[in-house]
């Protein structure tokens, strides 16, 4: 790189900390407009301006300090206007600290069955009452630009992992460039605000490489891949997040969308990624369901009836700690009695869930720091495979 060019201007610095000896594993630390965070980390998906019944408050007492949130859903309500009028995101919610914001393309092809979608943009009817709507790239960042989110994702053509037809998915990929393109001549608050590219080209290796080459050439402030964690198998998986990895610039933040099972972020983090989100943790918290280093317990099953145990023996979350040490001391029978109501008991897991990714994210970071990150990851799958349940 020819350092006697202008550089682009970029709202966030990345100062790398450590590399695992071993593996691709990075930790650093990203310093973004409302405060520094550590990586690699997991970023909890807040579709509504909020976590599912979590509070603001609740949610940084889990150690968040970068929160996802859906433009697609924030852009129906509130609206642009009152976003406007508010002043964006962070005042609607109270959130002193980062949020990053999807384009929308994503959620409504997989929320909605009838998007559809053309160069200009990705059609759909409103949910609402039914009228055609039409998400372009430009209107994406315009909306992300009201949110005021500290990362904003381009609009992207997202098209399923498993889809069998190569003429769309090279479409896709060519198509997501373009868009990248008329979302960075759309963004009109660079100084504040960072784009990230999301690099897609389904399971096709070569069609992986090309667009990580096209995109990194667009000198965005952070880089995701997208088009994963749809049901392909693990192995394509890891061969398209190393394909990627490996032909990306050291200096900055790399974000895989939708990844949330503990394995699959330990092994993306060993393959060089930086960044993950998935609704999974609160999502499966609904059903019922603890995340523990020994695998996930369904607390509704008849056997916590009875057990008085904390959710996570051992863990510190505002749910499991102790009374005496300040926490709410749930308890598994409690959990097994309230969850199927979706109230309470549901909130409560929501918290440990959250809590138990971030408190992994920073082993990781610390394993990574010490030079133990491939120890770490054996002693993690040994005990979560072999240990005692
Ligand atoms: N969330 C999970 N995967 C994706 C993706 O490929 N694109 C976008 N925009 N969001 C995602
Ligand atoms: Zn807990």
């Amino acid at each position: 790189q020819n350092d006697m060019l202008p550089r682009t201007q970029h709202a966030l610095k990345f100062d790398l900390v450590a590399k695992c000896a071993t593996t691709k594993a990075r930790a650093a630390t990203l310093h973004l407009p409302h405060g520094p965070v550590q990586l690699p980390m997991f970023m909890p998906v807040a579709t509504q301006a909020s976590l599912k019944g979590l509070t603001p408050k609740q949610l940084e007492e889990t150690s968040c300090r970068l929160c996802l949130n859906n433009t697609y859903h924030l852009g129906l309500k509130p609206g642009q206007a009152t976003l406007d009028t508010i002043g964006g995101a962070h005042k609607l919610q109270s959130w002193p600290h980062n949020i990053l914001t999807d384009s929308g393309g994503f959620q409504m092809v997989s929320l909605l069955k009838l998007a559809q979608v053309t160069e200009e943009g990705v059609r759909f009817l409103s949910p609402h009452d039914g009228t055609p709507m039409l998400l372009t790239p430009e209107h994406s960042i315009s909306l992300q630009n009201s949110i005021g989110s500290d990362i904003i994702m381009q609009l992207d053509d997202v098209i399923a992992t498993t889809s069998p037809d190569h003429a769309r998915i090279l479409e896709a990929m060519h198509r997501s460039v373009r868009w990248l393109d008329r979302c960075i001549a759309a963004h009109k608050k660079p100084e504040s605000q960072n784009l990230f590219c999301i690099i897609q080209g389904g399971l096709d290796l070569e069609l992986r490489r090309e667009c990580t080459r096209q995109m990194v050439a667009r000198d965005t402030p952070g880089i995701a891949i997208g088009g994963l964690s749809g049901g392909e198998a693990k192995v394509e998986y890891c061969k398209v997040v190393k394909t990627c990895t490996d032909l990306l610039p050291d200096g900055k933040p790399r974000y895989v969308m939708g990844v949330g099972y503990p394995e699959d972020i330990l092994v993306s983090v060993a393959l060089g990624a930086d960044m993950f989100d998935c609704v999974w943790p609160t999502r499966t918290a609904r059903f019922g369901n603890a995340i523990t280093n020994v695998g996930v317990l369904n607390l509704k099953n008849a056997s916590y009836a009875c057990d008085f145990r904390p959710v996570d023996e051992g863990c510190k979350c505002m749910c499991c700690r102790p009374t005496s040490e300040g926490g709410l001391g749930i308890t598994r029978a409690y959990i097994h009695h309230t969850a199927a109501k979706e109230t309470a008991g549901a909130h409560l897991l929501s918290i440990h869930n959250v809590h138990y990714l971030l408190i992994l994210m920073r082993q990781v970071r610390d394993a990574i720091t010490e030079q133990r990150y491939p120890a770490f990851l054996r002693a993690y799958f040994y005990k979560l495979y072999a240990g005692e349940k």
